[in-house]
């Protein structure tokens, strides 16, 4: 059985809360990537998204809401986090908190952890998805494990289509790389994955004391060295392209091939990075990217290529 794709409607969301309620796998856009939902409290559902894209039960999923009430009922929010949350909500940011009492996220679905990732998604599809469904789901990028996270409906077809019950397409994703991950899990908020927010923006936001997650203990365990990864080879800050490789620029550029943005927009090349390499990725064995400048989205966008390049 092939997936369906079908458009953002009323009666479209409503068929995906009812395929939910059933345990099923639904894909739904978000304004990061493509999310793969499933029902948070129901085990067997998490089992099978989990199945779905070849994860390792050891790295939790982060819970959805569609309202501060829904992530309260979930997680306990210091008066700092919930300023933050306030600020950033709904919107590309995830905060790990610890679990609330009164959650309703499956042991299976945090990995067993006392804490829990919780991300009020901004794209109105997600959040329609979500308050039809009137729970929260869990979500990981709809994508195989350790391959590019998808920012079109298609690229989800292309990695789960055989696997999941139903893809929304909401179009392209506006922000296209994956939320900011900060932790308030300790004394201090740690910036843990960086993402669609530009650190400085998250650090303004907590006074100056954001910690940078540095040493080598997986807190993310999705920040594993290779994820993200296509099969192609990637040499990063590439003059040019050399024989046989594909060429993926930034900025004005000479060389012939795809570019993240002729205009050396940040925000533009975020947008463009997950399409692109997978476009890139179909056709060549090896890729030649441009330097990025490592400021504001550029170390988003950095890390995501650094990742992608790595092979174990
Ligand atoms: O933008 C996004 O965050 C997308 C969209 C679909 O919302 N989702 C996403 O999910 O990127 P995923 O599963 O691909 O990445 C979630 C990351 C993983 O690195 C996971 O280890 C981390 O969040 N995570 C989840 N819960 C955590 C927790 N309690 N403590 C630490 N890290 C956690
Ligand atoms: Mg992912």
């Amino acid at each position: 059985m092939t997936a369906q794709i079908v458009p953002v409607l009323p009666q479209t969301l409503a068929l995906a809360a009812e395929i939910l309620r059933e345990g099923g796998l639904v894909a739904m856009p978000t304004e990061t990537v493509y999310g793969l939902a499933c029902d948070a409290s129901n085990p067997d559902a998490v089992a099978r998204l989990y199945e779905a894209k070849g994860r390792p039960h050891f790295n939790p999923l982060i819970a959805h809401v569609a309202a501060m009430d829904m992530a309260k009922q979930e997680a306990v929010l210091s008066e700092e986090a919930e300023t933050v949350a306030r600020h950033f909500w709904p919107g590309p940011l995830t905060l790990v908190l610890p679990r609330a009492a009164t959650g309703s996220v499956c042991d299976l679905a945090r990995a067993g952890l006392d804490t829990i990732g919780i991300r009020y998604p901004r794209h109105p599809a997600a959040q329609g998805l979500i308050a039809a469904f009137g729970q929260p789901v869990v979500a990981p990028s709809a994508n195989r494990s350790g391959h590019v996270s998808p920012t079109r409906a298609q690229h989800v077809m292309e990695d789960l289509g055989d696997r999941i019950d139903l893809i929304i397409d909401g179009g392209p994703c506006a922000t296209g790389i994956e939320s900011s991950i900060v932790s308030f899990a300790g004394e201090t908020p740690t910036l843990l994955r960086t993402g669609g927010i530009e650190t400085a923006a998250l650090n303004a936001a907590v006074g100056g004391r954001l910690a940078l997650h540095t040493d080598d203990s997986i807190v993310a365990p999705g920040q594993l060295k290779s994820h993200y990864a296509p099969d192609a080879a990637l040499r990063l800050n590439a003059e040019a392209p050399q024989e046989g490789e594909a060429w993926l620029g930034f900025g004005s550029s000479v060389h012939t091939g795809l570019n993240l943005s002729p205009n050396g927009d940040l925000a533009e090349a975020a947008t463009k990075l997950f399409a692109m390499l997978r476009a890139l990725d179909a056709r060549f064995d090896r890729i030649a990217v441009a330097p990025i400048p490592n400021e504001g989205l550029g170390e988003a966008i950095n890390d995501r290529l650094a990742r992608a390049a790595h092979r174990d």
